[in-house]
């Protein structure tokens, strides 16, 4: 008999159709969101479960579904999921890196033009009908050619990042975990680690690419606002959460920094209704990696780790080997 699984929510067709071919799938076009109670529901009997960033895979559902042996996220991030708790019952626990690292990278890169000159802004602006003349000092922007990159987790996002600042001529600052080799380094635009605060004291444009955990829930609020410079940008591709959104509303309230963009959101998809009053911020609704094709090998990624894991391999992206041991 083939195992069961369940797909939380929509996704591509011909993905369901590849899945369908190793497993029972219960599936979700209509792309309902389930709550809890209603996932642990679908769960009984099922053996695996292809879940969405948006999906909270809590210690709570995975106690009770004793059956489920493998949870395969589509996203490289994975703090929607009890990685621990899932650990302790035995059940593996894949994300989808890599296949996204250029298009999320690419993503930042809009978001800090889009932010640093205005773009949004002056758009919401032509469309509002106001442009009655041209002006010596229009929306005047900061210039991104020749700046100070800051960015903030330099894995593999991070570093596409920093490489694509070569073409702007931009000196690259990076803080992280650890450092990188001087190999990575050079390859990254030949980054220089600082310490967060002395990179917040430093960078022109910060960009936080930083997986989330409890550790660096507001890594990112108004003490280390303070420390930016005044005509700095700041983008959020990473998480919600990382950055203090209260706080980070009141800085540019303030003008503090000079503006922001976000892709994520504290609570997301619900936000702080205040961003929408200010002008200079640049908001997405976290879509970093959402090129065609990027979503699309995401897909294909974790069904491949989905298969992987429930026919007794182990999963390419596995993410706690030690829930197999
Ligand atoms: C998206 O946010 C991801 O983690 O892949």
């Amino acid at each position: 008999m083939k195992p069961s699984i369940l797909v939380t929510r929509a996704v591509f067709p011909d993905v369901v159709a590849r899945l369908s071919e190793h497993f029972t799938v219960e599936d979700n076009p209509d792309d309902h969101i389930f709550s809890e109670a209603e996932l642990i529901q679908k769960l009984q009997g099922k053996d695996g479960l292809f879940a969405n960033p948006a999906d909270r895979i809590s210690a709570a559902l995975i106690q009770a579904c004793p059956q489920l042996k493998a949870v395969c996220n589509m996203a490289v991030g994975y703090n929607n999921v009890d990685v621990a708790a899932a650990t302790a019952a035995g059940i593996m626990v894949t994300n989808t890196p890599d296949v996204l690292n250029e298009t999320t990278a690419d993503f930042g890169w809009a978001l800090l033009m889009a932010t640093a000159r205005r773009v949004t802004e002056s758009e919401h602006y032509l469309r509002a009908g106001k442009w009655q003349k041209w002006t010596y000092d229009g929306f005047l922007g900061a210039d991104v050619h020749g700046s100070t990159l800051g960015v903030i987790g330099m894995g593999r996002i991070g570093q596409a990042i920093a490489r694509r600042s070569m073409g702007f001529d931009m000196q690259v600052v990076y803080h992280n975990r650890s450092r990188l080799t001087p190999e990575l380094e050079a390859r990254a635009n030949n980054a220089r680690y600082l310490s967060r605060d002395a990179l917040l004291q430093t960078a022109d444009h910060v960009v936080l690419v930083l997986p989330y955990s409890a550790a660096v829930h507001h890594f990112i609020g108004a003490d280390e606002l303070a420390l930016m410079k005044p005509g700095a940008t700041l983008v959020n591709i990473a998480r919600g959460g990382i950055v203090d959104d209260a706080a980070l509303i009141a800085a540019l309230k303030q003008g503090q920094i000079a503006a922001a963009g976000l892709d994520v959101f504290e609570n997301e998809p619900a936000f702080n209704p205040a961003f929408l009053s200010l002008e200079n911020v640049v908001l997405t609704p976290h879509i970093a990696s959402a090129s065609a094709p990027t979503r699309r090998a995401m897909a294909n990624c974790a069904a491949m780790n989905l298969i992987a894991a429930l026919s007794g391999q182990t999963p390419p992206n596995l993410l706690n080997p030690q829930a197999v041991k």
